[in-house]
């Protein structure tokens, strides 16, 4: 490695204020610098580098050739810091905070209710900010665009689309009451009665402060005279291993190639980044050509056009659609084809740094344009000392063959791309897991020319993404049918040739190898689809037209800007203007996550002396320890100490959690060690090198079947049984058996675990900053772990960045994890996981497994029922003891089977522990009790609804475990759901639809949904609150819930305000906190603000009752007065409040009990469109009615169904844990498990809060946190509707019950065709796959 021992200095702007860094590093990024080095904390580490967006700051550059500023997100994780040489960064605290002003992009995405847990908000008020730079007055289109390549997973988009849509001038919605206006925007809508008035509105657009662009910070005019500057020189930056550098000429950088032939050039560095953060390679020279005009140029000629290696992709974008506007349409076929892709690569940040150069010389796999710039005949300009050369972008440099690649002192300085002709076509085709922003399963780029005026083929190139370790061409099928007519026997034979030419071998990387062997035909059959097209609109005598009903296969689902509505009830008119329960109130917090203040634990300022924590992890399923040998990593630089099983003072396994793994490992992902050094980077180096040494045990389980083999189960058999089942079965019609597999899902919260233990000086005292749903349990499992009592560990919970049930149980066990780490150190640990040890470690949703037999009459009725589930929990109990008590009681859902008998079972496999999520089985096992309604429904030849309608519970009832519930709420959401949806006028055109498209097929479901809310033990229901009244009449509010995003701050707010008869802004939150609260129970459950509520009210009611003898006295006084009066009659003005809980309970024995507080019930109905031939599908529209009862803040309940739909949604349509059969996880982030983005949402999406009553609960209210997800199941139900639509079509009339996730994969592969007839099938005793099913 060079060393060069006087390095420049780095000069940059953030913020307005310019940087002078002496000691730049090339490995530093500029996330860790904002927020470790500048203590800017308002950009969030979400992933590190595979695009969640988080991290999003804009950059700012002059551009010396146009001498124009050119604006431009980007995720700072993947920006070398060395990279910013003359350029501004904007934070989101450069554009506003609550300390100068907020910026209207923040206050709108706050006041439009666009956040919840806050932790994706700076980056999405960036994206939205930066486009506004660019574009002030933008179309809801570029809306869309620019927020592609951010991820949230509270809100589900929506009102953060909503609040980037307020600065469009192009309205979304219907404009009949004004400019901006939609007919339904209005205080209230006439109804029967006064409380039943209907708002629609959940912020006010009057109060939004208007954008001024001229506003906006200037660009620093020092940074324009650095780059006018003539006398520019050669920039070196050293760090601790690497060295940079800035070639200032061309010259320059081809000397500094042939010098460094191996040192990568670093463009927009999204190859060089992640290769380097998560493919351990490294690179002791990194040389950086930015800003070189040689590279940075567009030259049209007549034959094509020429675009410099350094565009972005963005830029790109741009070129070329200037390009297709000045065009022919006929000359602009591989430009179109290749913004078609661009539309879709990445989110906008990828876009805006990834350079064309950087895409051709990656050549990643799963390119998205160089198939199609292969097709369309493109040339690579290349350029070295030695001179200049051209080299086709063909097959052979795709498929790296040597002689066909660039030479190390190569550098490409564009590439040039030649117009289509008139007899040439040219496309791109792909299809991915998710429409934007998510890696082509497979793709292609396809080209052919036919002899003029004929349709005789002269030339015919086709490229495959994502089939092989590279781009592939499949060259010799093309040179068969030169010569050939481009008719059905030509496509036959070409799918032939095609799939024995490009064979995926049965185990190959990636799986899903019958699914991608089926696309790669199946896109074929699309490019001859759309050439017949072309070709017949050149000549239609000539040629004839495809058949009307193939029209549909030809067009991708375009990304639509989503519009909806929402419903709930107003306010009573009589309630007094300050009482602020039932108001849709912003969130507490909502200003502070857009401006990005709020903050998380990894913002907490450095504390002396702290170190940083990074872990090793298991590798093996289930072996024995042999050795673990920590020496190498002892000496790395740094380090201060590696902690293992050993130095846990206490126990180091609490209710059966292990906290280190000791003599043997029992799941990939197990934390054997961890270790603590100065830096995180030098934890996370150092934790390479513990070597440990491991001897396999068998056996190793990994799924449910091998469980079941092996009788490994984690508890006992759960089970609730009425009537007689076994009698029942004998007096049916039909009788049906099946089973349905539910696979597990990822929490992704966006905070990923994060944890600050802080040892203190005195009685074994330590300090937790933790971002948990459950204080008390990691009190809990650190004391154990220190063998102290729990009066020494104090633990403080502000906000967590999501949690979704991700931070009950593990947040204890990783507490003790560093607890034990800062015991041993003596300093404060300080350890936030990165994203792929978060998603190995703290495993997820329980995978589930249910097998049902189901007896019934001819016309639909059921009369037994007899259901077994098993969940997949895992190496350790964790909650999956509750989550099988949850789903046996609460699976048989909205309806009345009297012979009914339900068991469940936890499965022991050796995988890490599965644990709550959202809905805690309920989104699983209830997936089981449609899919068997929906197997009748199929059998009696009725609609699954008319099923549905037939078996729901119609009058108060008894569950199957006696406890009583009135379901008129149910059937009310139902009938309603059916009605206002149209369900069955719009079922009557989606058939039509079906009839005449043979490849796009609609489906429409519904669901009824019986939702029970809180714990089955009075005590799991119980909860505390604090609340002090200073003597300047402020209150603190202090309770035992914690904040996720989910809004609890402010409902307790509302409750006191209402409580004390005070304004809102007298009523401060402080934090939830075992010191102020204690014993508290997990937030979880949806009843965090039904039972913290009832103990908030308590407290105040203590208060008011004291106070009473004070405002008897001053009844007309102030509150001020008041408080000033009993402080000196020295009245107590603080006071506890206490919730004993709702007094559920269970016997199991009797199989019966009172185990749930109340029902929450529901509905929802939703409309796909599926594409048969890919397998991708649109949801086009959502209707969901829920019960609230009465809300106590319908933005906060509105956000709750929503987000909760959307992540339900993404559980059971895309999002996919690919685990290996030795039970490794491979998808640890957001690049490889795909979450539903902005273009998931239903393009219509209309939700309703429906009134009804729940005295139990507070204000008679209901929680509402989880409920949501399950209704995400319509999407599930209506891609089944789609499906067998497509299947009768077919002539299978044999109803096929889809397992979850709906994936592409599924759809596909389930729509049988001649093309999914065609590819090879392996037999799978032949081969291993390299993915399996776990449930
Ligand atoms: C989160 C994320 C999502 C993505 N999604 C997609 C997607 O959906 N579809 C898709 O197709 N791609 C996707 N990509 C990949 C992306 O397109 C490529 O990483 C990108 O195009 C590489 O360009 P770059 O400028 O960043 O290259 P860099 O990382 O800067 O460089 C990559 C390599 O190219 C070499 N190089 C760069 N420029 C030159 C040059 N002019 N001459 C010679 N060598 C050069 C470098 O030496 C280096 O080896 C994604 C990437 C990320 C990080
Ligand atoms: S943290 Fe930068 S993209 Fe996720
Ligand atoms: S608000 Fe978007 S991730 Fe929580």
């Amino acid at each position: 490695m060079p060393s060069h021992p006087n390095p420049d200095e780095l000069i940059f702007f953030v913020n307005g204020r310019k940087v002078v860094e002496k000691n730049a590093d090339p490995e530093v990024n500029l996330l860790f610098y904002l927020r470790k080095v500048l203590h800017l904390t308002g950009t969030k580490y979400g992933c590190g580098g595979r695009g969640c967006g988080s991290c999003t700051v804009m950059v700012s550059r002059y551009d010396l050739k146009t001498k124009k500023i050119r604006h431009y997100p980007v995720i700072a994780c993947l920006v070398p810091v060395c990279s910013l040489y003359g350029a501004a960064v904007t934070t989101v605290e450069g554009i506003g905070s609550l300390k100068t002003r907020v910026h209207p992009v923040q206050e709108r995405l706050a006041k439009c209710h666009g956040t919840q847990c806050g932790f994706c908000s700076p980056g999405m008020a960036m994206s939205i900010y930066t486009l506004l730079r660019n574009h002030p007055e933008p179309t809801p289109e570029q809306i869309m665009e620019a927020l592609g390549g951010n991820l949230c997973r509270c809100t589900g988009y929506r009102p953060i689309v909503e609040s980037g849509n307020t600065f469009s001038v192009e309205s979304t919605v219907c404009q009949m009451k004004g400019p901006g206006k939609c007919c339904m925007d209005q205080e209230e809508m006439p109804s029967v009665t006064r409380q039943e008035k209907i708002c629609t509105k959940l912020y006010n657009r009057d109060e939004f402060q208007p954008l001024d662009p001229s506003q906006e910070p200037i660009f620093p005019p020092e940074l324009i005279r650095m780059a006018e500057d003539p006398s520019k020189k050669r920039l070196t930056f050293q760090g601790e291993r690497t060295a940079w550098i800035t070639a200032v000429t061309l010259k320059d950088l081809l000397e500094l190639k042939a010098n460094y032939p191996k040192a990568p050039l670093v463009m927009g560095n999204t190859t060089v980044g992640p290769t380097t953060i998560f493919g351990d390679e490294f690179h002791p020279v990194f040389i950086s050509p930015l800003g070189l005009p040689e590279l940075y140029f567009v030259d049209s000629t007549d034959n094509g056009v020429t675009i410099g290696a350094g565009y972005t992709l963005a830029q790109l974008n741009d070129a070329l659609h200037f390009i297709v506007s000045e065009q022919p349409k006929e000359k602009t076929k591989t430009y179109c084809a290749l913004l078609k892709h661009l539309r879709t690569l990445a989110g906008a940040q990828i876009r805006n740094m990834a350079t064309l150069g950087g895409h051709v010389v990656s050549r990643p796999n799963f390119s998205d344009l160089n198939p199609i710039l292969a097709a369309g005949n493109a040339i690579i300009n290349l350029i070295s000392k030695e001179g200049e050369r051209q080299i086709p972008l063909d097959g052979h440099f795709l498929e790296r063959s040597p002689e066909a690649n660039l030479k190390s002192e190569e550098i490409v300085s564009s590439v040039y791309i030649p117009h289509s002709t008139q007899w040439h076509f040219v496309s791109g085709l792909r299809l991915a897991q998710r429409q934007e922003n998510s890696y082509a399963i497979v793709n292609a780029g396809m080209s052919v020319k036919f002899e003029d005026g004929t349709d005789t083929i002269k030339e015919f190139k086709m490229f495959y993404g994502s089939v092989g370790p590279t781009v592939v061409s499949a060259d010799q099928t093309c040179k068969q049918l030169i010569g050939r007519h481009w008719d059905d026997q030509m496509l036959s034979d070409a799918c032939q040739l095609v799939l024995s030419e490009i064979y995926i071998p049965p185990g190959a990387e990636g799986g899903m190898v019958e699914y991608r062997r089926t696309l790669i035909i199946s896109l074929l059959f699309k490019f001859y689809l759309k050439v017949r097209r072309g070709l017949n609109r050149m000549d239609p005598q000539k040629f004839p037209d495809i058949p009307e009903k193939f029209m549909s296969a030809l067009d991708n689902f375009p990304i639509g800007t989503p519009q909806g509505i929402q419903m709930f009830q107003c306010v009573d008119p009589y309630q007094p203007p300050q009482d602020p329960v039932g108001h849709p109130l912003m969130h507490q917090s909502a200003i502070k996550h857009a401006t990005g203040e709020a903050v998380y634990v990894d913002d907490i300022p450095p504390i002396n002396e702290e170190l940083f924590l990074a872990v090793v992890t298991s590798t093996r399923a289930h072996a024995k320890i042999i050795l673990i040998d920590v020496s190498e990593a002892l000496a790395f630089p740094g380090v201060v100490d590696v902690i293992t099983a050993d130095d846990v003072p206490g126990d180091n396994n609490c209710l059966g959690e292990i906290f280190y793994a000791q003599n043997e490992v029992i799941c990939v992902g197990q934390i054997v060690c961890t270790v603590a050094a100065d830096t995180y980077a030098h934890a996370r180096d150092a934790a390479k090198k513990v070597k440990i040494a491991y001897e396999d045990i068998e056996p190793r389980i990994i799924t449910i079947e091998q469980a079941l083999e092996h009788n490994s189960f984690l508890s006992g058999e759960k089970k609730i049984e009425q009537g007689n089942v076994e009698q029942a079965f004998k007096h049916v019609d039909q009788i049906i058996e099946g089973e349905v597999h539910v696979e597990g899902q990822e929490h992704f919260y966006l905070e990923t675990q994060s944890f600050l233990a802080i040892p203190k000086q005195e009685d074994k005292e330590m300090v937790l900053h933790i971002a948990t749903q459950n204080p008390s349990a990691v009190q809990e499992f650190v004391a154990a772990a220190l063998n102290v009592p729990r009066n020494r560990i104090t633990c403080h919970m502000k906000r967590a960045g999501g949690a979704f049930g991700g931070k009950t149980t593990k947040s204890a066990v990783l507490g003790a994890v560093s607890a034990v780490a800062a015991n041993k150190t003596g300093r404060p640990i300080r350890f936030i996981l990165e994203r792929g040890d978060d998603m190995l470690i703290t495993a997820g949703r329980h995978p589930l497994l249910g097998k049902y037999k189901i007896g019934f009459m001819n016309n639909g009725v059921i009369k037994a029922a007899d259901v077994e589930y098993y969940v997949n929990g895992g190496c350790t109990l964790d909650e999956s003891e509750m989550v099988i008590e949850f789903i046996v009681l609460k699976s048989e859902n909205a309806y009345f089977i009297p012979n009914f008998r339900c068991r469940g079972r936890a499965c022991k496999t050796n995988l890490p522990s599965n644990t709550a999520f959202r809905g805690f089985g309920f989104p699983q096992g209830t997936l089981v009790a449609e899919s068997y309604i929906t197997a009748v429904a199929s059998q009696c030849d009725l609609l699954p609804e008319e099923v549905k309608e037939i078996n729901m519970y119609k009058r108060i009832s008894k569950t199957a475990f006696n406890q009583i519930f009135n379901p008129e709420p149910l059937r009310r959401c139902w009938k309603e759901c059916l009605e206002k949806s149209s369900f069955y006028a719009r079922k009557r055109d989606a058939e039509e639809f079906n009839k005449n498209n043979y490849w796009k097929k609609k489906g429409l479901a519904v669901v009824p949904m019986k939702f029970t809310v809180g714990n089955t033990e009075a005590y799991q229901n119980h909860a505390g609150a604090l609340v002090h009244i200073y003597t300047d009449g402020s209150v603190l509010v202090l309770h035992g819930g914690c904040e996720l995003g989910q809004g609890i701050y402010t409902k307790m707010a509302q409750v006191a305000s209402r409580e004390l008869n005070i304004p809102i802004s007298y009523i401060h939150l402080l934090e939830t906190s075992t010191v102020t609260v204690p014993n508290t129970f997990f937030t979880a459950t949806s009843i965090g603000a039904d039972v913290n509520g009832k103990a908030v009210q308590n407290a105040c009611q203590i208060l008011m009752a004291r106070l009473q003898p004070v405002i008897r006295k001053n009844p007309k006084g102030r509150w001020e007065d008041w408080i000033a009066k009993a402080y000196e009659e020295c009245i107590n003005l603080s006071a506890t409040g206490y919730f004993k809980g709702y007094q559920t309970y269970m016997d199991w024995k009797a199989e019966e009990g009172e185990p749930f507080a109340y029902y929450v019930y529901g509905a929802s109905c939703s409309e796909v469109e599926v594409d048969c031939l890919t397998g991708a599908h649109k949801l086009l529209r959502t209707d969901i009615f829920m019960d609230a009862a009465f809300s106590i803040n319908p933005a906060l309940d509105i956000g709750q169904i929503e987000g909760a739909f959307i992540q339900g949604m993404g559980l059971y349509t895309i999002e996919e844990l690919k685990y290996s059969p030795e039970g490794v996880l491979y998808s640890r982030g957001p690049d490889d498990y795909i979450i539903p983005t902005v273009t998931e949402i239903p393009e219509e999406f209309y939700v309703t809060l429906v009134r009804s009553r729940n005295p139990i609960a507070i204000y008679s209210s209901k929680g509402l946190g989880e409920a949501g997800m399950f209704l995400g199941c319509s999407v599930f139900f209506a891609i089944s509707d789609a499906v067998a639509a497509a299947r009768r079509q077919r002539g299978l009339t044999k109803r096929l019950t889809l397992n979850s996730p709906a994936t592409p994969e599924v759809i596909r592969m389930a729509c049988t065709d001649q093309f999914t007839d065609m590819i090879p099938r392996d037999d799978p005793s032949t081969f291993t796959p390299w993915s399996i099913h776990v449930s």
